[in-house]
């Protein structure tokens, strides 16, 4: 553990003066769901969490935002309680609090480190805006199914790629001192291996072997408690066998003993109860018996461990030493906060009337939700349309929405706050006519409630078809909700819900001239579209500012440079479906069937991981391999913008190490560079492949580097570039 004696020695010297009950106190963590600024709740639930307030026998809140509310709670705890030890303040802040930033997994799609770092820094403001210090945040789960509704909230199929990101959204939290009051402390979630849950279905069973979870899984994770991150979240899955929150592999021997994490362990909301159903606990006092031994040092709402760790530890079940561990990362954290010197640094009434929705984080929005569209096909180059282009039907219910795109984790911010597509377009032009096509989805959906799907009433299709007949071109806006995915969405089909497919083929039989803006937060099956729609761009949700950045790529004020960070399958079938795939023992076409494929569907995927085109176009030429120094081998290429505008290029390095002790995937991403180049210019671009790039983790855990033949292949997505190979001594 990193030794800063000052706080260690504070924390020490603490710790001595507390009771049991008062340690324990400090592992609990309550869920703020009664109107705290209100008198104190009198019967139930509330009187008794109110009770243990002022005891100290609560450690954190979550759910608890305004200056006023965190203020008044951490006040009843501070100066009633006897040791008067300040709550820290939790909340989700997955994509921004009130200013929404675009989903993470659009975020992703930029493969800009210094936009998502500049998306988390801003949400951070907001949020220590309002009395909060902690976000349950960044997800960093790698998944590989977009059947599963949390895709949205990570950073998508890669490892690097997701490692990368969570170091950025970690320094953007937390900045480099967290005791300023507009940085929040972070967390790394679920820990581990939530995104494998099986059939893509939430909270489902997750059973992978130790090469996915060493190589792919384990990562990201690592990456953030390098990045200093203060928390880690486990989850609500079971990992072959045993679920997470009760894993002493996962959380003693892995994240603390091995990788030297000092923070502290959040269980997920009350995922320490959820051992009983599991299967794995007898009762609630057996399951905070294995949690707390387990390194889980903090009990999200399950009330299980200010309920009976004081007596595991009284009948030996428990170590003390195991309570004081959990209780000094916790205390550690709230020093490091800042909290003790002063309890109300985040409650400043001036700051939250200045800092939320500031005029600074719209324009921080804007630029991360530019960044982070996709052009996936422009055939003709239809797009971007022209400024004087005449009569341009608007079509789709979600062209007309200030609400899905927010996303789905916003539950800080404001319903209708997003500027719609069709609020964007028409700062551009006033040729623009709106026709909403049939009903799609239930307009009260919420955050905890199943999206219902229209998929009778075909009224609105007609005048939808009418408009486009009479238009010179067309823009569709067709997708998902915000709440079909999140916490609680899988989905079995991928396809556009709803009547929207039957409204999109009907427009396009009597207009050619269709451009398909996209708004989901998965990956889709639009075999179809991808066939026939000339023009199709991939927005995911993008926040507050979704139709601004919109209609800046659609009249080409931004030239779009987004690759997707998650494959899209062709069909669902496929699915789990990934680019760093392993080879197989019949990976080529046979003359027999006697070879891994499908007999209805071919295994490539619609579009590939990386996957992304430009308004110009990018040429990949010299690609040059020094393996002089076999520490640091050399990779460089040019790369020349040889259409008419500028543009930026995100520049791909993959690897695949042939032959090894544990068979490798086909490729692997291990560099990339996002460049911005002027028409005719050229750059070299270098990347360096260090023993960190080429090595793997083997069934011990241990980091080998094996020497044989690495292919490499540099280009503009994982399936196009120029290929070359090396031999690693
Ligand atoms: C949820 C999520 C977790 C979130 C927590 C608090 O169930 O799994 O990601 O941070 O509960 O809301």
């Amino acid at each position: 553990m990193a030794q800063n004696t000052t706080i260690d020695q504070k924390v020490d010297s603490l710790l001595s003066l507390m009771t049991l009950e008062e340690k324990v106190g400090q592992m609990n963590q309550y869920n703020g769901f009664w109107d705290v600024t209100g008198p104190a709740p009198e019967k139930g639930n509330a009187a008794t969490k109110y009770e243990h307030l002022k005891k100290g026998w609560v450690g954190s809140m979550l759910n608890v935002t305004g200056t006023e509310e965190v203020r008044k709670l951490q006040k009843l705890v501070v100066e009633e309680s006897r040791l008067g030890i300040p709550l820290i303040f939790g909340f989700d802040v997955i994509h921004g609090f009130k200013t929404l930033a675009p989903i993470p997994l659009a975020e992703a799609a930029s493969w800009d480190m210094e936009a998502i770092e500049n998306s988390a820094k801003i949400a951070a403001d907001e949020a220590a805006a309002v009395g909060l210090n902690w976000t349950f945040a960044p997800m960093v789960d790698i998944s590989r199914d977009a059947r599963w509704g949390r895709v949205m909230e990570g950073a998508g199929e890669d490892t690097f790629l997701g490692s990368k990101i969570a170091r950025a959204r970690v320094k953007g939290f937390q900045g480099n001192d967290l005791s300023q009051p507009n940085t929040i402390a972070a967390c790394a979630k679920h820990f581990a291996a939530y995104g494998f849950a099986e059939a893509g279905r939430d909270y489902n069973t997750a059973d992978i072997g130790t090469s996915t979870l060493y190589n792919v899984v384990l990562p990201p994770f690592h990456a953030a408690v390098d990045a200093d991150v203060k928390t880690v979240m486990n989850g609500f899955n079971i990992l072959n066998g045993v679920p997470v929150t009760a894993s002493s592999f996962l959380q003693h021997d892995i994240l603390k003993e091995k990788w030297g994490f000092d923070g502290f362990v959040i269980s997920d909301w009350a995922s320490i109860m959820e051992l009983v159903p599991h299967g794995h606990a007898k009762n609630l006092k057996h399951a905070a018996e294995l949690a707390a031994n387990a390194g889980s040092d903090m009990d999200m709402e399950a009330s299980a461990y200010v309920t009976h760790l004081v007596n595991n530890v009284k009948e030996g079940k428990v170590s003390e030493n195991t309570v004081d561990d959990a209780v000094r990362r916790i205390l550690k954290v709230k020093f490091e906060l800042g909290l003790f010197d002063d309890p109300y640094r985040y409650c400043d009434d001036t700051r939250q009337k200045e800092r939320l929705y500031h005029e600074e984080h719209q324009a921080g929005v804007l630029d991360m939700a530019k960044k982070s569209i996709v052009l996936l096909k422009n055939e003709g180059n239809l797009l971007p349309i022209k400024k004087d282009q005449k009569k341009i039907a608007v079509i789709g219910e979600l062209a007309n929405d200030d609400n899905s795109p927010l996303g789905s984790w916003r539950i800080g911010s404001d319903n209708n706050t997003a500027v719609s597509v069709l609020e964007g377009l028409k700062k551009y032009t006033k040729n623009i006519s709106y026709a909403k096509g049939p009903k799609v989805f239930n307009s009260d959906a919420n955050f905890i409630t199943e999206v219902t799907v229209n998929e009778t009433d075909t009224e609105g299709i007609k005048e939808a078809v009418a408009l486009a007949k009479e238009s010179e071109m067309v823009i569709m806006v067709l997708g998902e909700h915000g709440f079909q995915s999140g916490e609680g969405r899988s989905r079995t089909e991928l396809d556009l819900p709803g009547l929207q497919s039957q409204l999109l083929k009907e427009v396009y039989k009597v207009n050619k001239n269709v451009v398909l803006i996209l708004m989901n937060g998965r990956p889709l099956t639009i075999p179809w579209e991808a066939e026939n729609i000339p023009a199709i761009l991939e927005t995911w949700q993008l926040g507050t500012q979704t139709g601004n950045a919109i209609a800046e790529v659609v009249f080409g004020e931004y030239n779009p440079s987004g690759k997707l960070p998650m494959t899209f399958p062709r069909s669902v079938g496929q699915v789990p479906i990934y680019y760093n795939h392993y080879s197989t023992g019949r990976p080529g076409a046979q003359p027999t069937v006697f070879w891994s494929h499908y007999s209805d569907e071919k295994n490539e995927p619609l579009y590939p991981f990386g996957y992304g085109l430009s308004y110009t176009s990018f040429d990949y030429s010299n690609l040059k391999i020094d393996a002089s120094d076999q520490k640091n081998i050399e990779v460089s290429v040019t790369v020349t913008n040889t259409g008419k505008i500028k543009g930026e290029e995100v520049v791909q390095l993959y690897i695949h190490d042939k032959v090894a002790s544990i068979t490798r995937p086909v490729k692997e991403l291990k560099g990339f560079q996002k460049i911005s180049l002027a028409p005719n210019n050229s750059k070299k671009v270098i990347f360096t492949l260090t023993d960190k790039e080429l090595g793997f983790y083997n069934h011990n855990y241990e980091f080998v580097v094996e020497p044989g033949e690495f292919d490499i292949m540099v280009g503009t997505n994982s399936q196009q570039g120029l290929h070359d190979s090396f031999i690693k001594n």
